[in-house]
């Protein structure tokens, strides 16, 4: 996957049209709902500056074109993919006006109302977290939900989820994929699989969620990928036979998660990893991880529906998962990638 001067260019040239395209989204999303905005001056921490972001985006871009040229994955440079990414604008500029009055009143209970007679979903699951129309729970949340999430971030939210990678890329080497298997707890819409599937398509690999809408999209998303699978099911209770997963990995869930939730979670994980395998977290930066982001940490769960965000922000993880043996974090702008290994079984001591 040799890399050029032009290349680089490119590179540098998308990745700065996508956050002025994503930036200027989230923009007009701030100022509909500018009265909700004063959170930000609320912050216990200092809010960084424009100048501050944009640096640590800088330093985000610069690691991932180096991860590209180290040949971890190919130059990200996909435009006509990109193009039709952005087309998404018009939904999601069409549902600022919800999003925004759902904002003001606080209101997270519609996707709660519309799934009541739905017995299997908890109902911790069942708001409209981010305030976002339908919660995870509608065809239309799941069309939009990339956008969204790629607008909050500024357009930055791909290259940091690519950073999750990283570890994965390193476990993989000389092994053979087709005999690994990975498992994404809480893929969404596949965002991170078809990443995944487009550098190793040999891997096996498991989408797994609670939201059957985001599924089907996910679905969708890896229709010509092989070797994949889906599962409708909570993450605290996955239908996975005991040390049958190589790579567990885990993007954006975990602050959506009640504590005892998030617990169980972690127990399940550290059940479903084979000894010896490898789990990422993919999740917010946590209080300390990046201090001059502090604020926004503040900031975050004030602003969009995130009712777990705080508790999460605090947690020790690798208490959390002490199932599995904390081997070391990454901070990619914000986002920490977390890595842990499943302890190889004990050799029997004489
Ligand atoms: C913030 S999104 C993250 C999606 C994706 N991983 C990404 O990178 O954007 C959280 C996802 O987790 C799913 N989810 C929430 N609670 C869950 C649970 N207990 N078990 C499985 N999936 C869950 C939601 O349906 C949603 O798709």
């Amino acid at each position: 996957m040799a890399t050029s001067r032009a290349q680089q260019l490119a590179f540098a040239g998308l990745q700065t049209a996508r956050v002025a395209f994503y930036g200027a989204h989230y923009l007009a999303a701030r100022l509909a709902g500018r009265e909700s905005f004063s959170a930000i001056e609320k912050t216990e921490h200092p809010v960084p500056s424009l100048a501050t972001m944009a640096r640590a985006m800088t330093e985000l871009f610069a690691q991932d074109w180096k991860n590209a040229e180290a040949g971890l994955y190919p130059a990200p440079l996909n435009i006509l993919k990109e193009a039709r990414r952005a087309l998404a604008s018009i939904d999601y500029l069409r549902d600022i006006p919800e999003v925004v009055n759902r904002q003001k009143r606080h209101g997270h209970s519609e996707a709660m109302a519309k799934a009541a007679q739905d017995k299997k979903l908890p109902r911790y699951f069942q708001q409209n977290f981010h305030y976002q129309t339908g919660g995870y729970l509608s065809e239309d949340s799941a069309k939009i939900y990339d956008f969204q999430v790629e607008a909050l971030f500024a357009g930055t939210a791909e290259a940091m989820r690519r950073r999750a990678y990283v570890p994965i890329a390193e476990y993989l080497e000389g092994r053979d994929p087709a005999k690994a298997t990975l498992l994404d707890i809480g893929a969404g819409t596949g965002r991170f699989l078809s990443f995944v599937k487009s550098v190793q398509p040999e891997l096996n690999v498991t989408a797994l969620d609670l939201s059957a809408p985001y599924l089907a999209r996910a679905k969708r998303a890896l229709r010509h990928a092989t070797r994949t699978k889906f599962i409708e099911a909570a993450a605290e209770d996955m239908p996975l036979k005991d040390a049958s997963v190589d790579i567990a990995v885990s993007i954006y869930l975990f602050h959506e998660l009640p504590p005892k939730v998030r617990a169980a979670a972690a127990k399940e994980i550290a059940r479903v990893l084979k000894p010896g395998g490898l789990f990422i977290l993919a999740d917010t930066i946590q209080y300390g991880d990046a201090p001059e982001f502090d604020g926004l940490i503040d900031a975050f769960p004030e602003l969009l529906h995130e009712p777990y965000y705080k508790t999460y922000a605090r947690t020790d993880l690798a208490k959390l998962f002490g199932g599995v043996k904390h081997a070391g974090d990454d901070v990619a702008y914000l986002t920490k990638i977390s890595v842990f290994e499943k302890p190889k079984r004990n050799s029997r001591k004489r």
